[in-house]
C-alpha cells in the first residue's frame, strides 16, 4: 500500500544565504554579522567561514540539480547585506538581480520559490547600532522587506519574514554561540521582541504593496517538550523550557500576549519596557501560514538533577537541562530521533494555536557522510530518518493538521554555523575543495517519494 500525501503537497528542500552562497565581496554586498563572527578566532569549528561555502553565488547550475531531483519547491533566503549593504537606504540593484535570476531560474524549471527574508545575516552596520536589541532594526527590516517585495512580489508567492527568531535571539544575544556573540538574557528578551515586531511591521509593509495573493508567514523552530520523570520539579522545568522555546513566540504571534509565567520568570532580568502600546497588535496580525522547523524533542529535567545524567543541552537561565532517553538514537549532531514528538507538536499547534496552513520549512539530520570507493554516498541513516518523520507528518495530517508542504533541510551540505563544515545535512554531498556535487542515496530516495507523492507502507 502506498501512503499518500494530500494532492498538491509541496515537497521541496531548503537552504540559507550565508550557508551556501560564498561570494561575500561580490557585486556590492556589505558585511554581515556572520562575516564578522566567523572571522573572530575561536567562534567557529576550525575557524571555518562562509567566504566560499558552496560557491552557489557562481553556480546557478544548482537549479538543474533541483530539477533533476524533481523538487516542487525550493526555500532559499535573501542576504540582506546584498540588498542594503549598510542596512538602510536605496537598494543595491546587483543584489536584487542575483535573486531575480534564482527566481526566474526556478520558474523556468517549474519549481515554486519560497523566499525567506531573514536567515540571520544581519548587516553589520545595524549591529553596530544595537542590532536586534534596538527597535530601529525592526523598522529597517520592514523597509528592507518592502524593497524585496517590490522587486520580486510578482514572481514569488510564498514569503517568510524571519527564520527562527528563537535562535537569533537566544543563540545570538543570550548564549552568544552565534553571531553577534552576546551573552545577556535581557538582550535576548529585547531581541525577541524586536524580531517579532520586525516580522509584524514587515507583514504590514508587504501587504500594503498590493500583491494580494502572496502568502505571508513566519518560520519558528519549535520542539515537543516533556518532563523526563513524574517528579514535579521536572514538570516545572519542562514548563519553563516550553515557555522559552515555544510559547514566548507562539503566544505573541497567535494570542497577542507574552506568556504570564515567562514575564514572571524573567522579572529580574527585564521589565519588558521595550513593549510599546500597539506592538502586540502588530505582531499578532493574521498570517497566511505558519512555517515550522522541527529537529528534536526536549526531554527535560530540573537543573539540579541535570549534572549526573546524559545531558544533551542546558538552559542556564531556565534551571533546566535536556536528557537523552534510554535507547533513543541520535544524529551526528547528537540530537535525539523521536518522530512521535514531531506528530505531537503538529497536533498541538493545530489544536491550541492556529488553523492556518502549516509548512514544514525545515526538517532533516546530520550524518557522517563520505563518498565511498564506488563514488556514491550511501546515507541510509538519512533515509531512515526522513522516512520516519514523513510518516509522523502524515499521521498528523490524518488527525486534521492542515499540512501543505515539507522542505527537507538541506538541499546541499553547507556551512553549519558554529559547527562550520563538519556537519553534513544535505541531500547532495558537496566536496568543498572542488565544489563537486554528488547526489546522495537519500536524494534518489526522496525523488521517488516526490514522484509518487508518498511511499510504500512496509
Ligand atoms: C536550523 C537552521 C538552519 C540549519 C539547521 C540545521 O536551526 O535554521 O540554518 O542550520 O538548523
Amino acid at each position: 500500500m502506498t501512503l499518500r500525501f494530500p494532492d498538491g503537497f509541496l515537497w521541496g528542500a531548503a537552504t540559507a544565504s550565508y550557508q551556501i552562497e560564498g561570494g561575500v565581496s561580490e557585486d556590492g554586498r556589505g558585511t554581515s554579522i556572520w562575516d564578522t563572527f566567523s572571522h573572530t578566532p575561536g567562534k567557529i569549528y576550525r575557524g571555518d567561514t562562509g567566504d566560499i561555502a558552496c560557491d552557489h553565488y557562481h553556480r546557478l547550475e544548482d537549479l538543474d540539480l533541483m530539477a533533476e531531483l524533481g523538487l516542487k519547491a525550493y526555500r532559499f533566503s535573501v542576504a540582506w547585506p546584498r540588498i542594503q549593504p549598510d542596512g538602510s537606504g536605496v537598494a543595491n540593484q546587483k543584489g536584487l538581480d542575483f535573486y531575480r535570476r534564482i527566481v526566474d531560474g526556478l520558474r523556468d524549471r517549474s519549481i515554486e520559490p519560497m523566499l525567506t527574508l531573514y536567515h540571520w545575516d544581519l548587516p553589520q552596520a545595524l549591529e553596530d547600532r544595537g542590532g536586534w536589541t534596538s527597535r530601529e532594526t525592526s523598522e529597517r527590516f520592514a523597509e528592507y522587506a518592502g524593497i524585496v517585495s517590490e522587486a520580486l512580489g510578482g514572481s514569488v508567492g510564498s514569503w517568510i519574514t524571519l527564520n527562527e527568531p528563537w535562535v537569533s535571539a537566544w543563540m545570538g544575544y543570550g548564549i552568544g554561540v552565534h553571531a553577534p556573540g552576546i551573552s545577556d538574557t535581557s538582550n535576548a528578551l529585547a531581541a525577541t521582541h524586536h524580531l517579532l515586531l520586525g516580522h509584524g511591521l514587515a507583514m504590514e509593509k508587504m501587504r500594503s504593496l498590493g500583491y494580494g495573493d502572496n502568502q505571508l508567514g513566519i518560520t519558528l523552530n519549535l520542539a515537543d517538550v516533556r518532563p523526563a520523570s513524574e517528579d514535579p520539579a521536572d514538570a516545572e522545568a519542562a514548563r519553563r523550557v516550553d515557555g522559552n522555546a515555544n510559547r514566548l513566540y507562539l503566544d505573541p504571534l497567535f494570542r497577542g500576549s507574552y506568556p504570564e509565567d515567562m514575564l514572571e520568570h524573567y522579572r529580574a532580568e527585564s521589565d519588558f519596557d521595550f513593549v510599546r502600546d500597539g506592538d502586540l497588535e502588530i505582531i499578532s496580525q493574521p498570517m497566511d501560514f505558519l512555517g515550522v522547523n522541527y529537529y528534536m524533542r526536549h526531554t527535560v529535567v530540573d537543573g539540579a538533577r541535570g549534572s549526573d545524567l546524559r545531558t544533551a543541552m542546558r538552559f542556564a537561565d531556565l534551571n533546566a537541562a535536556t536528557v537523552l532517553p534510554e535507547g533513543v538514537e541520535t544524529t551526528a549532531m547528537g540530537w535525539p530521533v523521536e518522530p512521535d514528538g514531531f506528530k505531537e507538536l503538529l497536533i498541538r499547534l493545530h489544536r491550541e494555536y492556529t488553523q492556518a496552513p502549516i509548512y514544514i520549512t525545515e526538517n532533516g539530520c546530520a550524518v557522517h557522510d563520505y563518498v565511498d570507493p564506488e563514488g556514491g554516498v550511501d546515507d541510509e541513516e538519512r533515509i531512515a530518518f526522513l522516512d520516519s518523520y514523513f510518516r509522523a507528518a502524515r499521521e498528523a495530517v490524518e488527525q486534521g493538521v492542515d499540512l501543505k508542504g515539507y522542505m527537507v533541510w538541506s538541499f546541499l551540505d553547507n556551512f553549519e554555523w558554529a559547527e562550520g563544515y563538519s556537519k553534513r545535512f544535505g541531500l547532495i554531498y558537496v566536496d568543498y575543495g572542488t565544489q563537486r556535487r554528488v547526489p546522495k542515496a537519500s536524494a534518489r530516495w526522496y525523488s521517488e517519494v516526490i514522484r509518487r507523492n508518498g511511499f510504500e507502507d512496509n
